[in-house]
Parts: structure tokens; sequence; C-alpha cells
């Protein structure tokens, strides 16, 4: 079976992302997520992967942003939106859409580490995969102004050396 990866612009991707994203979240899951409040940035980039039989099978966005840990300033990549049409789990599809997500992060050589938030039941899928764990606090951007983010865990990954403690801000929306 032939598949196919892309790594496309994420505004111009997102109409067909969309309909997966919201197979897997939107009014149509079968539960309002507790982060469902929460505003959300757009991806800079989106990693696709469809199959001729299927289309789009799994989808990862990629941000870029200059951040802050401990009041330095640091350039890190985020991967969100991270799902696999519920009928086609379990094929390799995410840990090959995260590897992309990763290697095109590696690419950019500002880059020194990424994020991503999950929910708790997701921590083991990402600590199989050498996320780690951040204990320290994050904030970010809302609509209301700067806010402590505690709804979603933080789990780093090294691309030259990811913190384990401290303080970041997003300095933005989170992803
Ligand atoms: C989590 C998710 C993206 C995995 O997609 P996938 O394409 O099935 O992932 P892969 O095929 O690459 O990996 C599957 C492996 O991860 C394991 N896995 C999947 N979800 C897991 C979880 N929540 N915790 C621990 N392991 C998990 C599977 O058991 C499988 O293990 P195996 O390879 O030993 O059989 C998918 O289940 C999904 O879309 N979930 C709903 C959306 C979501 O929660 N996304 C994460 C947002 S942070």
């Amino acid at each position: 079976m032939s598949i196919e990866i892309d790594i496309l612009n994420g505004d111009a991707a997102w109409p067909i992302a969309q309909p997966l994203l919201s197979a897997v979240w939107g009014r149509g899951a079968a539960e309002k997520p507790s982060w469902s409040h929460v505003k959300w940035a757009h991806a800079d980039l989106r990693v696709l992967i469809e199959t001729p039989e299927d289309g789009l099978v799994c989808h990862v966005g990629i941000y870029f942003r200059t951040i802050t840990w401990n009041g330095q300033k640091a350039h890190v990549g985020g991967i969100g939106g991270v799902c696999t049409r519920e009928d086609r789990r379990g094929r390799g599809y995410a840990t090959m859409a995260i590897d992309a997500a990763v290697h095109t992060m590696r690419a950019n050589e500002a880059v020194r580490f990424a994020i991503l938030f999950c929910e708790p039941h997701n921590v083991a899928f990402y600590e199989a995969r050498k996320w780690r764990a951040f204990t320290g606090d994050i904030y970010c951007e809302q609509p209301e102004g700067r806010a402590r983010f505690t709804d979603l865990a933080p789990y780093l990954f090294d691309i030259v050396r990811a913190p384990t403690l401290g303080i970041i801000d997003l300095c933005g929306l989170p992803w």
C-alpha cells in the first residue's frame, strides 16, 4: 500500500485537514473536551498522510514560535492537532507524521526544542516516543490576557536540548 506524506502551508491546507479534525474533536465527537474553551493558534505547517484508498488518514500541525524560558528567548517548534482517522489507527501513521514534523523542525537550525500539550490518556503514547514531561509552569495568551496554561500537560522533545523545569511563556496563543 502506498502512502503520501505532504507538509503544506497551514492555512492553505486547512480545508483538507478540517474534516478529519472535526471528526475527532468537532461537534460530532463523543464528548466535549475540558479544554474546549481555549483559543488555539493556527498551525504554520501541516503534515498530512494520505493513501489512495482512504484519502487523508492522519494530521499533525507544526508551529514555530519564539518563546521565553526563564525570561530568555528561545526559538521552538510545536506540534498539535495530532490525529488519525478512528478506523485507521494502530498502523504507525501518527508516529510517521510526528517524525516528519520533528524532521521539519530539525531543518530549521534555530529550533532548540519541541513542545506539545496532551491529555493524560495520551502521555504514555508520547513518552514511548521520547517526549519528556515539563514540570515547570506554562504561560500563554488568551483573548482575556496573559494566563497560566494548565488545561493540558506539556511534553518537550530535544532538538538541541529541552528544559524540564522553569517558566515557559509561549508568547502567544497555545497549540
Ligand atoms: C493518539 C493517536 C493520534 C495515535 O494514532 P495512530 O496512528 O494510531 O498511532 P500509531 O499507529 O503511530 O501508534 C500506535 C501505537 O501507539 C499506541 N497508542 C495509541 N494511543 C495511545 C495512548 N493514548 N497511550 C498509549 N499508547 C497509545 C497504540 O497502542 C499503538 O501501539 P503499538 O504500536 O505498540 O501497537 C490516535 O489514537 C488519535 O487520533 N487519537 C485521538 C486524538 C488524540 O487524542 N490525539 C492526540 C492529541 S495530543
